[in-house]
């Protein structure tokens, strides 16, 4: 777990969603210690860090926004470690950034800009109710300059394109389309192109989803490439996808789900195949 340092946040979000999904509530202790820990790793800036101590980050902020969505509805008083301004304020002033085509959010101050950063600083701010014209200006040009050549999107402009990447546009774009920052018809003719390269990472053979052409399936793909389908209405095999992941994804011994047979199940590929 050492490399999951700066990613404690999300083991929190990875853990409480799965149960939630799985219908099994939190309990109160349980929701009280996200709260707590997310009440320490939050920063003076507005944003959250990965651990205690960490620098704010953009995903670290949308995983503990999440896991502290879901404490809350054990513990309303997990919402009070969120705070709206501060947020919106630490993000237009340290994460927006202005590019030639279009604007973009760094992961943190002085960080790198991908489509990532895009899409949790959207969500978050949607689940937080401050997603502002201020906020959203620029956004959605910058997001279709990510397709590449075969329809997908990818991390950055002129990237190769990536089932994680295109998720995460194809969710930005929905929620710039959702909040009234993009009409139905320019949503359409942007994600129109893409919808036959998601579905031609459906492997036939093995019934999973693969992240990208000639690579190998692996179940976090599930979400990434079936939230994409979902998105804009492609419809997939689910059955054959159902059967990779029950059969052979699952670790029948230990519990929780792998990417793949020969690897070991892990909290993010059980969040992701159960999503
Ligand atoms: C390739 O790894 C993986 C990437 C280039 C990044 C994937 C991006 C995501 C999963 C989206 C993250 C989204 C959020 C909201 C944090 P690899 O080469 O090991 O895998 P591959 O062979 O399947 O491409
Ligand atoms: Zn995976």
């Amino acid at each position: 777990y050492l490399s999951l340092e700066a990613s404690q946040t999300w083991i929190l979000y990875w853990i409480a969603h799965s149960l939630n999904i799985l219908g099994r509530k939190l309990t109160e202790s349980e929701a009280r210690g996200i709260t707590r820990f997310c009440l320490e790793c939050r920063t003076e800036q507005g944003g959250f860090g990965g651990g205690i101590g960490h620098h704010p980050h953009a995903a670290a902020t949308f995983a503990a926004t999440s896991a502290l969505f879901i404490a809350g509805t054990v513990l309303p008083e997990a919402f009070e470690v969120l705070d709206r301004r501060k947020f919106l304020h630490w993000v237009l002033r340290d994460l927006k950034i202005s590019l030639p085509e279009g604007a973009a959010f760094r992961v943190t101050r002085d960080g790198e800009s991908d489509v990532r950063a895009t899409y949790c600083v959207l969500a978050t701010a949607s689940l937080l109710g401050v997603l502002t014209e201020e906020l959203a200006s620029g956004v959605a040009s910058w997001i279709s300059c990510l397709r590449a050549f075969d329809g997908g999107f990818g991390g950055e402009p002129y990237n190769e394109s990536h089932g994680g990447y295109t998720f995460c546009a194809l969710a930005s774009l929905r929620i710039l389309n959702d909040s009234g920052f993009l009409s139905e018809k320019e949503f359409e003719s942007l994600v129109n192109p893409c919808r036959k390269w998601l579905l031609l990472r459906q492997r036939q053979f093995e019934g999973g989803f693969q992240g990208r052409p000639n690579k190998l399936v692996d179940a976090c793909y599930a979400y990434w490439i079936g939230a994409s389908c979902k998105i804009v209405d492609v419809e997939f095999n689910a059955s054959a996808l159902a059967r990779y992941l029950l059969r052979y994804c699952q670790d029948f011994e230990t519990g929780g789900f792998r990417d793949k047979p020969g690897s070991d199940p892990d909290f993010y590929h059980t969040c992701y195949a159960l999503s």
